[in-house]
């Protein structure tokens, strides 16, 4: 059921690399294409999460095409960059902007993060999820 695989966040991040990368004239004719990236806004670098709270995980859609490929959203979680196998919310309005997520019991560790998939996946900065409060 879940095909994606680090390869594919590889590929999509040099994908968005390169268009960050390309001369302006080829952004704007990149921009048709309508590759939405939003900007994860939360968590930020350093937060802690406390396994089994609610949290908010949002981005920012301010810069969102008019027409986006894929509008449907996932929010998985990384640690240390691979993919966990945790997905903490799935099926919604890419254009919402935020979600509320429930902490996963995963392992205390301070490399986590989140990754945002639409068109192309986002990760955040990463921040710590501990059982201890
Ligand atoms: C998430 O955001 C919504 C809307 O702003 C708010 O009502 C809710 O309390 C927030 N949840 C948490 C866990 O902060």
């Amino acid at each position: 059921m879940f095909s994606f695989n680090k390869l594919t966040v590889f590929a999509t991040a040099l994908a968005a690399s390169s268009v960050v990368l390309a001369t302006p004239a080829s952004v704007k004719k990149r921009a048709a294409l309508d590759v939405f990236v939003p900007p994860i806004t939360s968590p930020v670098a350093g937060d802690v999460w406390v396994v089994g709270q609610q949290k908010n995980v949002t981005w920012d859609t301010s810069n969102a095409p008019a027409h986006i490929t894929n509008p449907i959203g996932q929010i998985l979680l990384a640690k240390g960059g691979p993919i966990t196998g945790d997905v903490l919310a799935d099926g919604f309005d890419i254009l919402i902007g935020s979600i509320e997520v429930t902490v996963p019991d995963v392992v205390d560790g301070d490399d986590y993060a989140i990754i945002l998939l639409g068109d192309a996946s986002n990760y955040s900065p990463e921040f710590t999820i501990t059982h201890s409060a």
